[in-house]
C-alpha cells in the first residue's frame, strides 16, 4: 500500500526520493509524488499512474533542485487515483508539505471544521486535513504543531513532513503505519519500510507508535507523543542489498519461489541445537505451556492458509485444540478468548491492518500473543508477548511464496517445540530430521518438475481451475488456489474433497480442470475417489502425489510429483509447484506477476 520517503542531506533531494519510491514500487500503488525545499520554496510534481512518468516530468529529479524532500507512492482509499489526490499535499499558505500512509478515520468532521475556519482543500483525500491541521496550530515551532494535529487525529498515519521555515528538516510521525528512519553520512532518512534504504544506509532506528522524529542532515532527534525527547536502539540490516533484486530472474516471484530452500534452511537451521529444536526468544513462554487450554491462530490470506496448514501438526503433536480464524472475522466475532488461550498471529509484513487488529483484542481478554512476522520491528512483532521471526528475507512480489512456505516451517517447530516442552512427543528426532530435510525436499520439489511451463501452456486458457484435498493437502490446495487466482486472474476454487458431492460437482463438466493433492495417505483412497468421479464426469485431472504413488499416477491425465516426505510436513513441500503452476500460466497470459491488478503487498487498510 501508500509508501513514504524522506530525505535530508547534501546531495540533490529528488534523485534519491525517486530511487526509494522505485524501491517501494511493489507494494502496489496508482499515483506518485516527491515535494522538495529550496531556498525556503517548496516544489511540488505529482503524477497519476508509475513513477516511471514521474522521472520523466522531473528528468529523472534534475529539475528540482534541493537536498530536504518527502515523497509518496499512493493506493488510492479516500478519493479517485488523479493527480490532485496524490501526494504530497501543501497547506494553503504553500509552507507545509505532507505525505501519508494510512487512514485518518475522523477526516469527515475535522475537514468540516477546518472548512469552517477558512481553508480551502484541494483534494478527496483523508490526508489533507493533516496539512491543513499543522498549519492551524504552527506557531512557529514545527514539532509543537505535529503534536497538536496527532493529538486531533484518529487512525493510522505514518507521516513525513517539510516545512519550508526549517530549511534542512524532515520531520516524521509515526501511529500503526510503519515507519523506519535511515541513519547515514552526513544524510538522513525515512521511510515505510528498509527496501527504500538499503542502498544508502543499514543502519535505521525502528519508530513505535506515538513517536516523532525531527531529522537534519547530521542529526536525527526522537520524541514520545508528549515532546520528551527519548533515545532509540540503532539496529543494523544484515540482509544483502542484491536481496531485494531481481537477479536475473524475469520477476521476483519466480525468484523468491527459487529461494524457498535457501530461506526454509536460514529460518529452521539456527533453531535446531543439539538434535532438539529450540526457541530461545520463547524461554518466558515455556513456563505458561501446561496452561494452554486452546491455540487460536489468526491472520489473513496466503498467511492464514499457512495457519490451517500448520494446524495439523499442532494439534496432532501437542494434543492441544486449535482454532484458525480469519483475522478480519476473529476481529468482530466477540471471540471467546482468555488468558488460557495462545493466540498465534502469523504476517509476513507485520503491518496488516486486521491482523493487527484481531491481535489487539485478544491481547484485551488476556490472551498469551505469539507472532510469527518476518519483517524486523514491524507493528505485530512489537506488540506480541513473543515473537518468532521467519527469515524470508525481504519477499518483494505482491503475491507470498517464501513469506508462506517459512511461515509454516515455523509452525511445524512450534509443534515440534511445545510437544517436546510437554513431554507430548515420542518421536522427536525422526521429527526433527524432517524438519531439517524441508530446504532439501523442496529443492527437489521444483527439480523433479520440469513440465511445470508445458503444463500452464495446456491450462492457461481455462475459465476456471478446481483445487481439491483432503486434510493437509486442503490446506495446500487452499493456497494453490489463492495463488493461481490474483496472479492469472483466472477462477480458481479450492475445496476439501469429500465437500465436491454436496454442491460444486454440478460445475465439473468436459475439460474443466481439477488440480487434486494426494499426499496425505491417510485421506489418499478417498481423494482417489473423488478423482475417479470428477474424471467421469469429464474432467481432467492434474494430480499431486509422492512420486511412488501408482494409483494415482495412472488415474490421472496430468502429474506434478512432490518428493516423499512425512505427510504431516509435506504441505510446505506440495504448495512449490502449485506456485510454479501459478506463476506459469499468468506469464502464458501476459499478466504483471509483480503487481497484480488491484492487489497491495502489505495491507495497512481494512
Ligand atoms: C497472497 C498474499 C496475501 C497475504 C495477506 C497477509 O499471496 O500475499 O494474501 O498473505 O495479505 O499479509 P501479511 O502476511 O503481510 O499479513
Amino acid at each position: 500500500m501508500c509508501g513514504i520517503v524522506g530525505f535530508t542531506g547534501r546531495q540533490s533531494a529528488a534523485p534519491v526520493l525517486l530511487d526509494g519510491l522505485k524501491k517501494l514500487e511493489y507494494r502496489g500503488y496508482d499515483s506518485a509524488g516527491i515535494a522538495v525545499m529550496d531556498n525556503g520554496t517548496i516544489s511540488v510534481n505529482k503524477v497519476r499512474g508509475r513513477i516511471a512518468s514521474l522521472c520523466e516530468k522531473t528528468g529523472d529529479g534534475a529539475s528540482v533542485p534541493g537536498f530536504t524532500g518527502i515523497g509518496h507512492t499512493r493506493w488510492a482509499t479516500h478519493g479517485a487515483p488523479t493527480e490532485e489526490n496524490a501526494h504530497p499535499h501543501l497547506s494553503n499558505d504553500g509552507r507545509f508539505a505532507v505525505v501519508h500512509n494510512g487512514i485518518i478515520e475522523n477526516y469527515i468532521v475535522l475537514r468540516e471544521e477546518l472548512i469552517r475556519d477558512g481553508y480551502r482543500f484541494q483534494s478527496e483525500t483523508d490526508t489533507e486535513v493533516i496539512v491543513h491541521l499543522i498549519e492551524m496550530y504552527y506557531a512557529g515551532n514545527v514539532r509543537d504543531a505535529l503534536i497538536k494535529t496527532a493529538n486531533r487525529l484518529r487512525g493510522s498515519y505514518a507521516l513525513g513532513v517539510i516545512c519550508s521555515e526549517e530549511p534542512g528538516k524532515i520531520y516524521a510521525v509515526r501511529e500503526a503505519s510503519p515507519l523506519i528512519l535511515g541513519i547515514g553520512m552526513d544524510e538522513n532518512f525515512f521511510a515505510s519500510d528498509v527496501t527504500a534504504l538499503v542502498n544508502h544506509t543499514r543502519n535505521v532506528v525502528y519508530l513505535e507508535d506515538g513517536e516523532f522524529a525531527e531529522l537534519s542532515g547530521n542529526d536525527i532527534r526522537i520524541f514520545d507523543c508528549s515532546g520528551r525527547e527519548i533515545s532509540k536502539k540503532v539496529s543494523r540490516i544484515t540482509w544483502d542489498v542484491q536481496a531485494a533484486e531481481k537477479g536475473g530472474y524475469d520477476h521476483f516471484m519466480l525468484k523468491e519461489i527459487m529461494e524457498q530452500p535457501a530461506a526454509v534452511r536460514a529460518t529452521v537451521a539456527p533453531r535446531i541445537k543439539d538434535g532438539k529444536v529450540d526457541f530461545e526468544e520463547l524461554a518466558g513462554l515455556v513456563p505458561e505451556l501446561p496452561d494452554v487450554s486452546k491455540i487460536v491462530i489468526t491472520a489473513c490470506g496466503s498467511a492464514y492458509y499457512a495457519g490451517c496448514a500448520g494446524k495439523y501438526a499442532l494439534e496432532r503433536l501437542c494434543r492441544i485444540p486449535v482454532e484458525t480464524q480469519l483475522a478480519s472475522e476473529l476481529r468482530y466475532s466477540d471471540p471467546l478468548i482468555d488468558s488460557r488461550t495462545l493466540l498465534i498471529v502469523i504476517s509476513q509484513s507485520g503491518e496488516t491492518a486486521d491482523t493487527i487488529a484481531a491481535l489487539r483484542e485478544c491481547r484485551a481478554r488476556g490472551a498469551k500473543t505469539l507472532a510469527v512476522v518476518n519483517v524486523v520491528g514491524s507493528s505485530v512483532a512489537s506488540l506480541a508477548d513473543y515473537t518468532v521471526y521467519t527469515r524470508a528475507g525481504p519477499e518483494i512480489a505482491v503475491a507470498t511464496t517464501k513469506g508462506y512456505t517459512t511461515q509454516i516451517a515455523v509452525l511445524y517447530m512450534l509443534a515440534v517445540f511445545f510437544a517436546e516442552r510437554l513431554g507430548r512427543l515420542d518421536d522427536a528426532p525422526e521429527l526433527v530430521e524432517e524438519l531439517q530435510a524441508l530446504p532439501r525436499r523442496i529443492q527437489q520439489a521444483i527439480d523433479m518438475n520440469p513440465s511445470v511451463p508445458a503444463l500452464a501452456r495446456k491450462y492457461h486458457e481455462s475459465r476456471a481451475l478446481f483445487f481439491i484435498g483432503r486434510n493437509t493437502d486442503y490446506a495446500v490446495a487452499l493456497e494453490g488456489a489463492l495463488k493461481m487466482k490474483e496472479i492469472s486472474y483466472i477462477h480458481a476454487e479450492a475445496y476439501a474433497a469429500g465437500e465436491l458431492k454436496h454442491g460444486t460437482i454440478a460445475l465439473i463438466e468436459e475439460h474443466c480442470p481439477v488440480i487434486a493433492l494426494c499426499c496425505n495417505p491417510s485421506v489418499m483412497e478417498k481423494t482417489l475417489s473423488n478423482i475417479v468421479e470428477v474424471k467421469s464426469r469429464g474432467a481432467e485431472v492434474l494430480a499431486l502425489p509422492f512420486r511412488d504413488n501408482r494409483r494415482i499416477l495412472s488415474a490421472a491425465d496430468d502429474l506434478l510429483f512432490i518428493p516423499d516426505a512425512d505427510a504431516l510436513f509435506s504441505p510446505v513441500i506440495e504448495i512449490v509447484p502449485l506456485q510454479l503452476l501459478a506463476y506459469y500460466v499468468a506469464k502464458a497470459n501476459g499478466c504483471d506477476i509483480d503487481k497484480p491488478k488491484n492487489l497491495a503487498k502489505s495491507v495497512t487498510v481494512e
